[in-house]
Formats: C-alpha cells, sequence, structure tokens
C-alpha cells in the first residue's frame, strides 16, 4: 500500500513538471488537434514553412527539447539526435514507416520511436485499390486524352481498351494491416487474393478466404501484385529483375508502400521492354522522384506523390496520435505505440 501511494505521488509530480519546462519541435506543420494536445502540456514550437527543414536549421530547431515529431522526408540519425542534446527522450513519427530513423542509435540512447498504426491502414488500403482500378482501365490516359482534345470519334470499339478487375488475382505482398484491409476490398471484387508474408496469418486466410503461397508463385499467378511489407534490410530491392521476369506480360505492379523495396532501374527496364504492363507508384527510391527518371516518361505509369494517408480524417487522427504518444510517454500512462525496446 505504501509503495503504491509513493509511486502515484512521484508520477504525478513529474507529470506536473513536465507539463511547464517540457519542449516538443514539429518539423513540420501536422493538422489539429495534434498542435492543441501538445501546447497543454509542452512549449511546443513548429515548422510553419512548406519544404523540409535542411540540416543545419533540424540541428538549430532540434537544439535542447524533450521530444520531436519528425516526418518522412526527415533523415533522423545520431547527428539529429547529437544536435537535439541529452534531454530528447521521444522521436514520434508522423507516419506509420520509420526507416527514417535510426532505431538503433536512438535504442542506444534509451529514446523511445513511436509510430502511428492503426489510424492509416483504411485510407492506404482504399488508395491502393483505387490505383488497382486506375491502371487496369487506363483512367489516367483516359482522362488526358479527353482533357487535351484528342477525343475525336465517339464510342470506338477499340479505345483504350484495359483489364478486368474483378475475377482476376491479386497477389499481395506482406500482410499486415494494410495488405489485410486491401484482401478485404478484393474479396468484395470477387477476385482470388494470394498472399505471401514472412508469416502465415491462417486466422486471415479463413476469414478472408485467401491463400498462402510462395513469392515465386505470387508473381507467376497475379495480375495485380501490391507490395506492403516495411522497408529493412530484408525487403531492400526485394522486387527485382529476377522477380518481374516471372510475372505475367500483362501484369501490373502497385507500390504504397516504400521505394526502395523495388529495384527502381531494374522496374524501369521492366517496362521499357515490355516485361510487365504496368506500375502505379505512390513511393518511389528518391523523394520526390526527378523529372529527369525515365518514369516520368512511360504511358504505362502512374505516378501519385506519397498520398497513400491523405485524407483529411486521417491526418488528423495521425495528428492526435502522433501528439499522444509524447503526451502519455511523459505521463506513463495511456497508449504510447512504441516500436523499440527502452
Ligand atoms: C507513409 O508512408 C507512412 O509510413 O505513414
Ligand atoms: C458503353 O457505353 C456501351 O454502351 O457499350
Amino acid at each position: 500500500m505504501h509503495t503504491i501511494l509513493i509511486t502515484v505521488t512521484r508520477e504525478t509530480n513529474y507529470f506536473m513538471d513536465i507539463a511547464h519546462k517540457n519542449k516538443v519541435y514539429i518539423t513540420r506543420k501536422i493538422p489539429e488537434p495534434g498542435p492543441s494536445i501538445l501546447k497543454k502540456y509542452f512549449q511546443t514550437n513548429m515548422n510553419l514553412g512548406v519544404d523540409v527543414l535542411g540540416r543545419e536549421k533540424l540541428f538549430e530547431n532540434v537544439r535542447g527539447v524533450d521530444a520531436l515529431i519528425c516526418m518522412l522526408g526527415d533523415k533522423i540519425d545520431s547527428e539529429v539526435m547529437d544536435a537535439a542534446g541529452p534531454n530528447l527522450k521521444v522521436i514520434s513519427c508522423y507516419s506509420v514507416g520509420h526507416d527514417h530513423v535510426d532505431i538503433y542509435e536512438a535504442t542506444k540512447r534509451k529514446i523511445a520511436v513511436t509510430n502511428t498504426p492503426n489510424v492509416l491502414a483504411n485510407s492506404t488500403a482504399d488508395l491502393t485499390f483505387s490505383l488497382i482500378l486506375t491502371a487496369a482501365r487506363n483512367i489516367v490516359n483516359a482522362d488526358r486524352y479527353v482533357k487535351y482534345g484528342n477525343w475525336k470519334f465517339g464510342w470506338t470499339p477499340d479505345l483504350f481498351l484495359g483489364y478486368d478487375v474483378y475475377e482476376s488475382t491479386l497477389g499481395i505482398i506482406g500482410l499486415g494491416e494494410i495488405g489485410t484491409l486491401l484482401a478485404k476490398r478484393a474479396r468484395g471484387f470477387d477476385m482470388e487474393v494470394i498472399y505471401y508474408s514472412k508469416t502465415r496469418k491462417h486466422k486471415i486466410e479463413s476469414e478472408l478466404d485467401i491463400t498462402y503461397v510462395s513469392l515465386e508463385e505470387l508473381l507467376q499467378r497475379s495480375d495485380f501484385v501490391s507490395i506492403h511489407v516495411s522497408l529493412n534490410k530484408d525487403s531492400f530491392h526485394m522486387i527485382d529483375e529476377s522477380k518481374f521476369k516471372l510475372m505475367k506480360k500483362t501484369a501490373f505492379i502497385i507500390n504504397t508502400s516504400r521505394g526502395k523495396v523495388i529495384n527502381e532501374q531494374h522496374l524501369i527496364s521492366a517496362l521499357k521492354d515490355k516485361v510487365i504492363a504496368g506500375a502505379a507508384l505512390d513511393v518511389y527510391e528518391i523523394e520526390p522522384i526527378s523529372k529527369s527518371n525515365p518514369l516520368t516518361q512511360m504511358s504505362q505509369t502512374i505516378l501519385l506523390p506519397h498520398i497513400g494517408s491523405a485524407t483529411f480524417g486521417t491526418r488528423s487522427k495521425m495528428a492526435e496520435v502522433a501528439a499522444n504518444n509524447i503526451v502519455n510517454f511523459f505521463n506513463r500512462k495511456g497508449i504510447v505505440h512504441k516500436i523499440n525496446k527502452i
């Protein structure tokens, strides 16, 4: 009893303490309620500029902070942690992916790294499914054709013929949250869904009536191959020339995960040589993609500017989760979506 009382008192004092002194820096403008939640408890500073901060500016702005909210474009490495100094205890990613943070370095320094799972999975699955439909039915090229005034002959028997999505085969690489929600959407289109994942998910297989196959079989059988793995040393360039060769000539590759999972040079060759039919991408090896990248010159690509989670509702929920990860961490209660063990 005595011990419990002491613990409660200490935690309360600790929280009161952080309420007045602790500093949080947010590297890009995030929507409400993120900033308001943080302002209640911390001295909060947010970069209101439109651009990613340069390294020097980032070093300057993180000096002395206790917590940091960072974006995918920020490389959070030992230099940034050094610049922040010894007070830094939490790095809160405004994203589900965390490959832009040096987790090893953070863990070594006992800095918690957090992310925003759950809240963005449905939006990303929606965008992925829209890319499947858009690629299959030539929607982007057809839209341009009309807008550029090229539509001369009315209804035409062979104008923009594409591929059916219903009853086709979808191959999902990586059956996490987003992969699972994509499978659910695909079943609504009567697609046959096969998947490959590091670990087999028997429960989801029976719930959604989907089938586990090897990566090779998935590539050979799928009309649409969609990637939903996180980026790590195992998934880096997982899809390369040898994998494209296994795919059907009529198949499309869809990527809303991380660009570096695909060897982009090999993808460019596969598209040029018509090894596959097309690619619909939301992510690239280097973002933003350069205008001189051959992918931007091809009619068989659809390229989006990394907008998987970009809905008003989802970005707002992400801001709430990213802010609460910090508040709850210091408060030592409530949910903290921590991805490292400290
Ligand atoms: C987006 O790519 C994310 O990781 O949230
Ligand atoms: C299409 O509009 C059709 O009538 O075939």
